[in-house]
């Protein structure tokens, strides 16, 4: 069967980069990485969905202190970089792209999660409520996260810079700082997670800074071109608490802050984004948006068509679907993902779905 939603296999200029299609594979924690180095495994996985206009990888952490997930490669050391040079490798010699993401756990973690000698850290010295899977003694309250001081802000963002810098060399075409989902970035973004009252925290504005400041340090050591950014205003996943009465001013005047920094796309989650909170961030930042969001091929192209986006981002079904490109344009059944399956180790539920 034909489908009629060519605008969403149409190309685009993301800056320098030329997508082959606006169907971009969303970041998908996998805990497939054993020690934390990306793998064999992960490198058939990627490179089997090389169709996607764009991949962005699973959440990457840029610190040992943001390794909160069991089994969640990093890229700060040599021998993360090289397991990533090889999935970069592979995903270009079938002509595709990628961007890493950058995923910072901040206090979404567990001490038995991480390497010896990492923290659990936050804005604030205020847990997230709920658990987390340890793979030592299976689910463990979250527990409260040491206050970052301000004099160590700039540390945490040169481990970011290095991370982008890593990201580079191992030959990726960018970056993605994940501020979104309550994972460090927006636990300062959050007034139920930062309460600071250093230039940090107090006001929305102040809350914006860190990520602002995040976002100019990564332009300004590996270009403008290859920086994006994701962001879920409205969304409480991870114990975030929504600012009913400033969200919109807030996620506002960031995108007007993100603009001025030049980041080259913002990825904006659209289970809980408001049409008004989209337009206005939308005329206050001029570079390119991709929406997420429970999306197929049709909305996805309607989406594109009305102008809310450029981009469309697919996750549960690019999961599932390593062609998931080729089985849109065709109309193709798709096949459903498997949850029991999504963070477990090993090849099941991984590198065996079917293509067409
Ligand atoms: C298994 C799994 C892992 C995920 N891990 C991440 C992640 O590391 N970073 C992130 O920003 N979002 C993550 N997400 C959210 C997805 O990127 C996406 O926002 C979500 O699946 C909704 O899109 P969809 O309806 O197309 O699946 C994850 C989702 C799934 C299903």
């Amino acid at each position: 069967m034909q489908t009629n939603n060519e605008i969403l296999f149409s190309g685009f200029s993301l800056g320098p980069l030329t997508l082959k299609n606006r169907a971009v594979m969303a970041p998908m924690t996998r805990c497939r990485a054993i020690g934390n180095v990306p793998n064999e495994l992960m490198v058939k996985y990627y490179s089997d969905r090389a169709n996607a206009g764009l991949i962005i990888t699973e959440g990457v952490s840029p610190s040992p202190d943001g390794l909160g997930y069991a089994r969640i490669p990093g890229i700060f050391s040599e021998a993360q970089t090289a397991g990533w040079k090889a999935v970069t490798d592979a995903v270009h010699a079938k002509g595709g792209k990628i961007f890493i993401q950058l995923m910072h756990t901040g206090r979404v973690s567990h001490p038995l999660n991480l390497p010896e000698g990492a923290k659990v850290v936050g804005p604030s010295a205020i847990a997230a409520a709920g658990d987390m899977w340890t793979d030592a003694q299976g689910m463990q309250p979250m527990p409260t996260p040491e206050a970052i001081p301000t004099t160590e802000i700039p540390a945490l963002i040169q481990e970011y810079v290095q991370a982008a810098k890593n990201a580079m060399t191992a030959g990726f075409d960018g970056v993605e700082i994940h501020a979104a989902n309550g994972y460090l970035p927006m636990q300062f973004l959050n007034i139920g997670s930062n309460q600071r009252t250093d230039q940090y925290g107090g006001s929305y504005e102040n809350r914006n800074r860190f990520v602002l400041e995040l976002a100019q340090a990564m332009v300004a050591a590996i270009g403008k071109e290859h920086v994006g950014i994701r962001l879920s205003p409205f969304n409480p996943y991870n114990d975030m608490t929504p600012d009913a009465q400033h969200e919109e001013a807030q996620f506002t005047a960031l995108a007007q802050g993100l603009n001025e920094a030049g980041v080259c796309y913002i990825h904006l989650l659209g289970f809980a984004l408001t049409p008004s909170l989209l337009q206005s961030m939308r005329a206050a930042y001029n570079g390119p948006i991709m929406l997420n969001g429970g999306y197929d091929a049709t909305r996805a192209a309607a989406d594109i068509s009305e102008g809310k986006a450029e981009l469309i981002s697919f996750g549960n079904t690019f999961l599932s679907n390593p062609d998931l490109v080729t089985r849109m344009q065709q109309g193709a059944a798709l096949t459903p993902a498997n949850p029991d399956t999504f963070y477990t180790p090993g090849e099941v539920g991984y590198n065996d779905y079917a293509t067409l």
